[in-house]
């Protein structure tokens, strides 16, 4: 369960990545990489900035620090600082330091390299984006949209999606239950429904909503 969830987010996303084509995104993949690994100490935080350098905005990190160097120029990595303190065999030179006790992956200093040469674009806080939909991918046989999302980062680890989730594991996942209330698409269907109209179920189940429809709030 716990791989599964870590794979969802930060390891397929990077394993989409090296296979696809697709921009990486700030937000998405390298922002938690610099708050991992570099805002403690080149962060917001104005009392706790080292070397004179910012790198949470494109301004910041074109201005660079003490030495003058732009930390980062867009679209030149060989010519940013901060690609040659992540590359550097100097350990006084090597970002983090190593007594800050963390360590960049070669994937994650590649994808740092590929935002760079890409453009370097930094985005606001995810809480403050507007959502925008995504084109969905070419749906494969015999799936659905979900799965056609999915589908990039299985391949890139070379592995088959299970067949499709049966009647009954997608009932429980979409019934009604305490917290938040299940989606709008789902909820009038589910209130009203005698059973789930699954193709192929063999055992169809009885649905036994747990909170009216008059009930819910908007
Ligand atoms: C524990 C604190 C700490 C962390 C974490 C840290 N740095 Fe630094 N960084 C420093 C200090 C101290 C200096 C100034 C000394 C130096 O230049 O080596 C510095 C300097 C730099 C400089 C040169 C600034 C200039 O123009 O003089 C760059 C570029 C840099 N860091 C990039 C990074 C990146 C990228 C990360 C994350 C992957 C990172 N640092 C993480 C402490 C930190």
């Amino acid at each position: 369960m716990r791989l599964s969830r870590l794979c969802l987010t930060a390891a397929c996303a990077l394993g989409a990545l090296t296979a696809s084509a697709e921009k990486v995104q700030f937000n998405r993949d390298i922002r938690p990489i610099f708050s991992d690994t570099c805002f403690a100490c080149h962060g917001p935080d104005e009392n706790k900035i080292k070397g004179g350098l910012r790198l949470d905005s494109l301004e910041a990190a074109r201005k660079g620090g003490k030495s003058g160097e732009a930390a980062i120029i867009p679209g030149k990595p060989d010519a940013s600082e901060v690609m040659k303190r992540l590359r550097t065999d100097d350990a006084d030179d090597h970002m983090p330091p190593a007594e800050f006790h963390k360590v960049l992956t070669k994937d994650q200093i590649a994808l740092v390299e590929r935002w760079i040469k890409e453009g370097a674009e930094y985005q606001g806080h995810w809480a403050f984006q507007i959502p925008a939909k995504p084109a969905v991918p070419k749906i494969p046989a015999d799936g659905n949209a979900i799965d056609a999302f999915l589908a990039a980062p299985l391949a890139s680890k070379e592995l088959t999606p299970n067949g499709p989730a049966t009647c009954r594991l997608s009932w429980r996942t979409t019934r009604p239950r305490p917290g938040p209330k299940p989606s709008i698409v789902c909820w009038p269907h589910l209130t009203t429904a005698k059973t789930w109209p699954c193709s192929g179920s063999t055992s169809p189940v009885t649905p036994t909503p747990t909170v009216s429809r008059a009930t819910r709030s908007a």
